[in-house]
């Protein structure tokens, strides 16, 4: 939510913060901004909607000036306009903020302020905290040697309840910029006699791979010679240089119509990546590198508890098919936005797992520490390396999948899937499942690419359907077992990228009052597998066939359907129940992605989004 660039250096500021806000856009599209340092004043370009409006409408680009700091907004307090847009600016005109996160006790602050004499242009919690280093800064001089502006700055974030990231300049001190977090990421980037600070990598890596990732409390001082971090209490930190191991092209179409195309097509490749070095030598388990538990702990282990948001949601309760199933263990999987005010009995063995791609939805990030708070131990996994939640966990496993910029997630949720598969497979292995049930199990997801690109290649014909299908404005997705958290995943990617409602329900659930929806107005996508499973699920498609109801089938090589009881059949291969759920993804990404495009939908900012959720 909300993206954030800074720059000290030698370059014309202006053009590499555009540069780095288009890269952020998908954090939050609602409106961009920058502000410049130019002879002791600020000069500041922003607006509503997107980040070319602003290079196009706005001689934003002409700003010369080598200090700046850049802005894209998700909007929570006040709506999309321009006034509410970031940078924000102090009404004496001194300090120039912008701010990620949201400032809690803002109205009381507001009030004492306004009792001050300071003025407010904006309906945001963001222009009251600048207002607030304004009068901090004008009020109190520095202790000796101390930085007056920074100081301002420790004083001000003292009296705030909330979260926050900020990257904030002082007309009075012309090459600094200072910046500070609590619960929304930020990065500074250390280049060749450059400074740059941004929200995610994906601002930095055209300039330098060298980062440091700031922590919750810290304040972080750059000027154009060097750059220092401290905590509220003006304690010195020291910094940790890490390496990017992303590359620029991980984060540019490369010839794809959008990001989404691109991540979808890329799932071989990053599954491989995911499963990379990830199974012993023997052939017959998985083995992980940061779980930081023993395999005695791990085994004495009796309750398993996932937590996350989303597709990563969808992605624990396939993790949980899989565990009790392969592993015998209980799992219980709870939206991490729920754990945290729920007041439920925990065992006293019970190991928890986070899930989130990006490692910085605050949702999951506040659940896990509420576990940690209570004495649990907790792993994430994670795809973005240096996260928030990959930094606080006790140990973890990273998804290793690249980028993924497209706000729906496509191959991090898969990735996701493979991890859960095989984390069930070690389990298992510890505890019930056999050598060669092992050795079958290791074979079936080394097999998960190929598959995969097998199914890419239905590419051409889900396309059609999608043509057939997009005028619809209601769905319904039906699975059973493990993929049942598929169509609740087929769901969603529809609803969020095309604006199509769409449910997912268990398939014998829907008889339960979801079919009261069923006619030739609302479509149903069944997922159809061959074995146990498939004369139920095709009784629940008679049901709907009955009513009238057109059905798309995603059913497995071997499945035998009626004649004339689906109207499309999208036929994937058959394979280990292990891998189906990720097999069986895919066809549901290509027909969401292209119903949106059929749609003319915006397929990568779908509106109302952003692609890392960090305000509750
Ligand atoms: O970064 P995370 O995995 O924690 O994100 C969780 C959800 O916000 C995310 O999966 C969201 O639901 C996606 N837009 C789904 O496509």
């Amino acid at each position: 939510m909300c993206g954030i660039v800074g720059y000290i250096g030698k370059q014309k500021a202006s053009a590499i913060i555009l540069e780095g806000l288009k890269r952020l856009e998908y954090r939050g599209y609602d409106s961009a901004g920058i502000a410049i340092q130019q002879g002791g004043r600020f000069e500041v370009a922003k607006k509503a909607g997107r980040v070319e409006g602003l290079m196009k409408g706005t001689p934003a680009l002409k700003i010369t000036g080598t200090t700046g700091i850049g802005h894209t907004r998700w909007a929570t307090h006040g709506g999309v306009t321009d006034a509410n847009a970031h940078p924000h600016l102090s009404s004496d005109g001194r300090i120039a903020l912008i701010h990620n996160g949201v400032i809690e006790n803002y109205a009381g602050i507001k009030k004492f302020l306004l009792t001050k004499g300071y003025t407010f242009q904006s309906e945001t919690d963001t222009e009251v905290l600048c207002n607030l280093i304004a009068y901090h800064y004008q009020k109190e001089p520095a202790a000796q040697g101390e930085s007056r502006f920074l100081e301002a700055v420790r004083k001000t974030l003292r009296h705030v309840d909330g979260t926050y990231g900020i990257a904030v300049m002082c007309g009075d001190c012309p090459a600094e910029i200072v910046s500070a977090r609590k619960g929304s990421p930020l990065i500074l980037g250390v280049g060749d006699g450059e400074l740059m600070l941004a929200s995610d990598v994906a601002a930095i890596i055209s300039r330098t791979q060298n980062v440091v990732y700031l922590k919750d409390g810290e304040v972080l001082h750059m000027t154009a010679q060097n750059f220092s971090i401290s905590t509220l209490d003006s304690e010195d930190v020291s910094p940790v240089v890490d390496k990017i191991t992303w590359k620029i092209e991980d984060s540019e179409l490369n010839g794809h119509a959008h990001f989404m195309e691109k991540e979808i097509f890329e799932q071989p490749a990053a599954l491989e990546n995911t499963m990379r070095g990830r199974f012993s030598e023997d052939g017959s388990t998985a083995q992980f590198g940061g779980l930081n538990i023993s395999a005695v702990d791990l085994r004495q282990t009796d309750r398993l508890h996932f937590l996350a948001c989303g597709s990563a949601w969808h992605a624990c309760l396939v993790t949980e098919h899989l565990i009790e199933r392969f592993a015998r263990v209980p799992v219980e999987v709870d939206y991490a936005s729920e754990f945290r005010y729920r007041n439920m009995p925990l065992g006293n063995s019970t190991l928890f797992f986070t899930v989130s791609q990006s490692g910085e939805t605050i949702d999951t990030l506040a659940a896990m520490r509420e576990a940690r708070r209570k004495g649990y131990k907790v792993l994430a996994i994670n795809n973005v390396v240096g996260s928030s939640i990959a930094r606080e966990a006790d140990g973890g496993i990273y998804q290793h999948v690249g980028p993924e910029i497209g706000v729906a997630s496509t191959k991090a949720f898969t990735s996701q899937l493979l991890v859960g598969a095989l984390l069930a497979l070690y389990l298992g292995r510890m505890r019930d499942m056999n050598f060669s049930d092992g050795v079958e199990y290791v074979q079936a997801l080394k097999g998960v690419p190929d598959l995969v690109r097998r199914t890419l290649e239905l590419a051409p014909a889900i396309k059609e359907i999608a043509k057939r299908y997009a005028h619809y404005h209601d769905f319904l997705f039906l699975g059973r077992l493990s993929l049942f958290p598929v169509a609740l995943e087929g769901a969603l990617k529809l609803k969020e990228i095309s604006y199509i409602h769409a449910e997912g329900y268990p398939a014998a659930e829907m008889k339960h009052g979801p079919i009261a929806l069923i006619s030739e107005q609302c479509p149903s996508v069944f997922f159809v597998p061959s074995g146990e499973m498939f004369n139920k699920v095709v009784s629940s498609m008679q049901e709907i066939k009955a009513r009238k109801g057109k059905i798309i089938a995603i059913a497995t090589a071997h499945c035998e359907l009626p004649a004339g009881l689906a109207d499309e059949v999208i036929r994937i291969p058959e394979c280990h129940e292990a891998v189906l759920p990720i097999v069986a993804t895919v066809p549901v990404q290509l027909l969401s992605y292209y119903i949106a495009v059929e749609l003319k939908r915006d397929v990568d900012k779908p509106r109302n989004l952003a692609k890392s959720v960090t305000v509750e």
